[in-house]
């Protein structure tokens, strides 16, 4: 029974600890990339992730973005894609690309920090790119 008394704060401190952790989402594009993307695009981007032979259409190279788009990265565009804005995601046809933006908005101390995980998303393809 003692036993049990002086284990209860550990246990309280982890149940706290997940609960925390299930509100909390994070904010690295890093991180949000491992999670929601690397199972289509691949852990490096090029597209082989394990659930991508089950899409209609490939995931895309995404370290090849600024090849495809004569050397440079267009930041702005990627973000609306990543979010599913407007034209950009439209002209994305299929969207065998699930949408984005509406996932990572959630709003935290009275702030959507939605667009801040896009953007951030954006920043890290951009250091994946090959030349
Ligand atoms: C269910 C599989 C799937 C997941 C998960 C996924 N994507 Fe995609 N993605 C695709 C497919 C398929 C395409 C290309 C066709 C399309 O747009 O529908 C694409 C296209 C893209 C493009 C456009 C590339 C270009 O050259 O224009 C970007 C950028 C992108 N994805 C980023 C991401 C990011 C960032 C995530 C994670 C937040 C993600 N994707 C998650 C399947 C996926």
């Amino acid at each position: 029974m003692k036993l049990a008394i002086t284990a209860l704060p550990l246990f309280a401190t982890l149940f706290l600890a997940s609960v925390a952790e299930a509100q909390t989402l994070t904010r690295d594009g890093s991180a949000l990339y491992v999670s929601y993307c690397a199972s289509c695009h691949g852990m490096t981007g090029k597209g082989d992730g394990p659930v991508a032979i089950a899409l209609k259409t490939t995931p895309p190279d995404l370290t090849r973005i600024s090849a495809r788009n004569n050397g440079k990265f267009p930041l702005e565009r990627i973000a609306k894609v990543i979010a599913g804005d407007g034209s950009a995601a439209r002209a994305h046809g299929t969207r065998d690309m699930p949408v984005w933006g509406p996932f990572f908005s959630r709003v935290e101390n009275d702030q959507d920090v939605g667009p801040v995980r896009v953007d951030n998303l954006a920043r890290y393809l951009r250091q994946l790119q090959t030349k």
